[in-house]
């Protein structure tokens, strides 16, 4: 067996450190450490360490998202009276004020609800194919995907987070719609200040947002982003939230709004039109539910692959002793690597729009298949992509948000929203200041040819007029072995999202993590092609490379840190531990 030194430590480090006081009180289902006690052996490099910024604890409510003065908003609505799902519809309203790179109203999204009662419900708000799209609109005449399906008016898909956010809320909110969207409105009237991770984010899309007019307008001043420190307000924005606030989803899909939008599309060559926005529908749906070891997980369905796919990376890791392997050994990211790869080769072949193919989703899930696949998994050697993928590459040559909330009475939602890639398509609708999406880079724009995020999906994902394009987003509530609320947790991060939720859950479960420590914890990833282990900057030791690529893998450091999880762990006493992921500075609030 290979193991390296520093392995050792964080095997040694499990076994003295973590087993201490908890172990030995709950043999049968050990409860998670509280926060703040536990101490992990990262590698030295390892820049997150939750020294900073310990887990929130609160006794009543929390609200985790991607910026703190959203979370402020959700927590607000909760100290109100609102419930988990009121709380949650006001943070996704209020972070499409204050982060517009993700959050938004012309996007689309996946919500996960949980109540206290037992039930469970989940809600796909995902952008629609136009009606007049056709399955090679981003082919060019040599049949090269050309870059139309990322940038401009072309790539943007019928936004579905209007028509989500007030579902959600008829279905289960309790405060007045008015009420809801006065927080985001006020933001977006009186302004908020400009801080580093705002500006620099406009900075960093300046050049691809200066293409377009109306973007210029609302988000650079003299072709600059607002300076930190400026206060940004936005009226046309703010003029939107009102009309949707006093005419719900209808000013969006069939009023006024639905007006703006389609001008826009005339300006810019887009496709979509008052019939699109019409028909739009939020849809309930059965979330896709799973046990992993003796955990009930509640995750997204198909036309998200979140959940089909974490299920598949779960049951097949369920069969092997990850605690006994020990966190971030050569052994155990093999077989995460190994369990992804084969996930995602079904996730691209199968997975689809529910309204439009059939999938195989109990198979997929069971644990009959996942002994199956463990049989074609070498316990110390790399199999090759090709080798397992059902779809092959052709030669050829962001940005989402999680907020997670649960109220004082236990209801629980985790709730993605996203407009692809960071400000979506750049186009912003004129005289309404909103972003709209590019999701429509998220179809197989050619079977085989990897998208923005280099995943290699299929037929099933080709675009077909109305059609919902494949999603990777996971938000996801798990209940612990006494059926009690336990985890609820979703990230960004296009197809690294379902990896980074797979070491989430693992991480608590498997590795008896403290929240903060595994939200903290180094990540990696693999989806099946490119056929490399992706790994953050410091997260992993010279040794634990060594051995990997000894096993035959190919690894990358990764550009970029992975994922930005938003998550609330309950303890049994019912405390609320939450945690927002230091890699981009988002904020747990209690109320
Ligand atoms: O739905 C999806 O899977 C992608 N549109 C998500 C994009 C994303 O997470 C970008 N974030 N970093």
């Amino acid at each position: 067996m290979i193991e390296s030194r520093s392995a050792r430590r964080v095997r040694r480090a499990l076994v003295i450190g973590l087993c201490a006081a908890p172990c030995a009180a709950a043999a049968v289902t050990p409860p998670p450490l509280t926060a703040q006690t536990t101490r992990y052996d990262f590698p030295f490099d390892w820049p997150f360490r939750g020294r900073q910024r310990p887990a929130v604890t609160a006794s009543r409510g929390m609200v985790v998202s991607t910026s703190g003065l959203a979370s402020d908003v959700g927590a607000e609505i909760l100290r109100r009276g609102g419930n988990a799902v009121d709380a949650a519809v006001a943070t996704a309203f209020a972070l499409a004020v204050v982060h517009p790179e993700a959050g938004n109203i012309g996007g689309g999204g996946f919500l996960i609800a949980r109540l206290a009662s037992g039930e469970i419900a989940a809600l796909d708000f995902r952008e629609r194919a136009p009606i007049t799209a056709t399955r090679d609109m981003f082919l060019d005449a040599s049949g090269a995907v050309n870059k139309t399906s990322l940038t401009g008016h072309l790539a943007a898909g019928v936004p579905g987070s209007v028509a989500g956010l007030h579902a959600a809320w008829q279905r289960y909110g309790s405060l007045p719609w008015e009420t809801i969207l006065g927080p985001a409105i006020e933001l977006a009237e009186r302004g908020f200040l400009v801080d580093e991770r705002f500006h620099r984010n406009l900075a960093q899309a300046k050049e691809r947002l200066l293409q377009f007019p109306s973007t210029v307008e609302g988000f650079l001043t003299s072709g600059e982003p607002p300076a930190i420190g400026a206060t940004f307000r936005q009226r046309d924005l703010a003029e939107t939230l009102r009309l949707i606030a006093q005419q719900g989803p209808d000013a969006f899909y069939r009023g006024r709004i639905a007006d703006l939008i389609v001008q826009e599309m005339r300006r810019g060559g887009g496709i979509i039109r008052h019939d699109d926005l019409a028909r739009y529908e939020a849809k309930w749906r059965d979330p896709i539910v799973f046990d992993y070891r003796g955990y009930r997980v509640l995750s997204a369905p198909p036309p998200s692959s979140g959940g089909v796919t974490l299920a598949v990376i779960l049951k097949i890791l369920e069969g092997y002793d990850l605690a006994r392997l020990g966190w971030h050994t050569p052994e155990s990211i093999h077989l995460f690597v190994e369990a992804f790869r084969r996930a995602f080769a079904d996730r691209n072949y199968y997975l689809g729009d529910p309204d439009y193919v059939d999938m195989p989703i109990a198979g997929l899930t069971s644990d009959a298949y996942a002994e199956e696949l463990r049989t074609t998994i070498s316990r110390n050697r790399a199999s090759n992509s090709e080798d397992v993928s059902r779809v092959l590459p052709v030669g050829e040559g962001m940005h989402t948000t999680h907020l997670s909330v649960v109220d004082s009475a236990g209801n629980a939602v985790a709730l993605s929203t996203t407009l692809n890639s960071f400000y979506g398509s750049g186009v912003v609708v004129a005289a309404a200041g909103f972003f709209l999406n590019n999701e429509m880079d998220d179809f197989s724009a050619r079977p085989g040819a990897p998208n923005q995020y280099g995943l290699v999906q299929g037929e099933a994902n080709a675009i077909e007029p109305g059609k919902r394009m494949l999603s990777a987003m996971t938000p996801s509530v798990v209940l612990d072995p006494a059926g009690r609320l336990f985890l609820v947790a979703g990230t960004p991060g296009g197809g690294t999202i379902i990896t980074q939720m797979a070491q989430i859950l693992t991480n608590v479960i498997d590795y008896r993590m403290d929240l903060r420590t595994a939200v903290d914890a180094p990540r990696f990833h693999h989806q099946l092609f490119p056929d490399e282990i992706r790994y953050e900057r410091g997260g992993l030791d010279g040794l634990t490379i060594g051995a990997l690529s000894s096993m035959g893998h190919r690894l990358r450091e990764s550009e970029e840190y992975l994922g930005d999880v938003n998550a609330i762990l309950i303890l049994p006493d019912g405390t609320r531990l939450g945690a927002a992921d230091e890699r981009r500075g988002g904020e747990a609030i209690g109320a």
